[in-house]
């Protein structure tokens, strides 16, 4: 196994990537940041050198489980301190399953800012995909907005996609998802949600004396952008030679029978299947709201919404400083009987806090998530889900309340998809199940940049003790400060 050191400065740099100047968040200058190479098994090193003058960072390296190195997870206020201006910080982690990641800041709302990139892990030699292609391309779906990240307003839409291809043309095969092989299975338009990672291939089978379009459009949420457009281009045809037709439009926004069929299509691959354990020990169900907090929009689970810490988590909780967050567990479950999950909730506010679940070590734990109607009439907005530290096992998908009888006895346990990205779909409900077999502390959220800054997210403990000697590199904030003191 080989180290990768990369060094990167983090600065404001002026980009027009839609001739719109807009000030944004780089690396070395680039948005998208560089993209990491590197082999399964190997180690990544990046010193990260803040040089934006007003602002803090922290990178989240995202699909990366962080085995052993829990304070390499990047996420301020969970399991570091953030990064202040004019300080550097060095990430170290393995890199121990190959597949196609992300990274980004996790810090306030700088992904949408550009400060984010790609991760490339191949399979170590000698090993052979179970899948053939000629070429590897990967493309990174980035929402980005005129308004700067500090003007707009906590509720701006940060949109999942959808990336489609010709309607009568390519069609493609989705082979991998997440870092995890899948049942091939064909599609027309690949359905990605915010924090997803798909590998598809396509088979350049068509007719070859002209070029075609790949456009990406906007799904479950009304879309107020126009269709972005790449060319896939024929040789010997110019790739500057516009396809002969019109670009395709994609499924109806909200058509959300069709998304739903495509998440309950994946399947581990015959082969690969890690076969889900068949109980689990312990169910947390989180109701999806939006809510009202002194006025303000939010979005809560269970009633709760989010707020971090000025002290990491994982700081907090390794040194037991218990006066630092609150200890009163986190609500287990919403009161479901009297709930509507079709209407605007009677009474929208909503409590913010930020307690946490600590989990037993090694236990099997259940999330239920349960979507339901916004505070406006008739909407509900999908929210694709993260869970850091981890993969997890996609027992099942639905439309309406969750049926505690009824609804497990569909799960599937025999070759479920293992992800770290699930959408929760409107009006619907998503169900999932992990080992809490990682020490640390792992944030699990809402991928919508915004809504997490709503407070949509919760934060699971595991093991803690178990945690080696933590670096002082995380530390400098809040109560950590004494641990600095020598
Ligand atoms: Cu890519 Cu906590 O997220
Ligand atoms: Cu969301």
């Amino acid at each position: 196994a080989r180290v990768h050191h990369h060094k990167w400065e983090v600065k404001y740099q002026f980009k027009s990537p839609d001739c719109f100047q807009k000030l944004a968040v780089t690396i070395n200058g680039m948005t998208p940041g560089p993209t990491i190479y590197a082999r399964q098994g190997d180690t990544v090193v990046v010193e990260v050198k803040n040089s934006l003058f007003t602002e803090n960072v922290a990178i989240h390296w995202h699909g990366i489980r962080q085995i052993g190195t829990p304070w390499s997870d990047g996420t301020e206020g969970v399991t570091q301190c953030p990064i202040v201006p004019g300080d550097t910080f060095t990430y170290k982690f393995v890199v121990d399953r190959a597949g196609t990641y992300i990274y980004h800041a996790h810090y306030g709302m700088q992904r949408s800012a550009g400060l984010n990139g790609m991760i490339i892990v191949s399979v170590p030699d000698g090993v052979t995909e179970p899948f053939s292609y000629d070429y590897d391309r990967s493309i990174l779906l980035n929402d980005w907005w005129h308004k700067s990240t500090y003007e707009q307003a906590a509720g701006l839409n940060s949109v999942p996609f959808v990336w489609i291809g010709e309607p009568q043309g390519h069609s493609m095969t989705i082979v991998e998802a997440d870092g995890n092989y899948v049942e091939p299975f064909v599609v027309k338009n690949l359905n990605i949600y915010s924090g997803e990672t798909y590998s598809v291939i396509v088979k350049a089978d068509q007719d070859s004396s002209r070029n075609y379009w790949a456009a990406l459009n906007v799904i479950t949420r009304k879309p107020g952008t126009p269709t972005g457009l790449g060319i896939i281009n024929y040789y010997p045809n110019s790739p500057k030679k516009s396809p002969p037709t019109v670009p395709p439009s994609g499924p109806i926004w909200n058509d959300t029978t069709y998304f739903l069929r495509q998440s309950q299509a994946i399947k581990a691959r015959q082969g690969y299947v890690i076969p889900p354990p068949p109980t689990s020990d312990r169910v947390i169900t989180l109701l999806n709201t939006q809510n009202k907090i002194d006025g303000r929009i939010k979005w809560a689970l269970n009633n709760m919404s989010f707020t971090l810490p000025d002290t990491p988590y994982l700081v907090a909780l390794k040194q037991r400083l218990h006066h630092v967050f609150n200890q009163k567990p986190a609500p287990e479950t919403y009161d479901s009987k009297n709930f509507d999950v079709f209407g605007v909730a009677k009474n929208a506010n909503a409590t913010s806090g930020n307690s946490i679940y600590r989990l037993k070590f090694n236990s099997t734990v259940d999330i239920i998530l349960q979507n339901a109607n916004t505070m406006t009439v008739n909407n509900s907005e999908t929210h694709p889900w993260h869970l850091h530290g981890h993969d997890f096992w996609v027992l099942g998908h639905g439309i309406g309340k969750f049926d505690p009888m009824n609804d497990p006895k569909k799960y599937n346990l025999v070759d479920p998809i293992m992800k770290n990205t699930v959408p929760l779909h409107r009006y619907g409900w998503t169900a999932l199940r992990f080992r809490a077999d990682n020490p640390g502390v792992w944030a699990f959220h809402c991928h919508i940049e915004a809504h997490f800054f709503m407070g949509m997210g919760v934060v699971f403990e595991e093991g803690v003790e178990k945690v080696g000697r933590l670096p002082s590199s995380i530390m400098g904030c809040g109560e950590t400060k004494r641990f600095l003191r020598h």
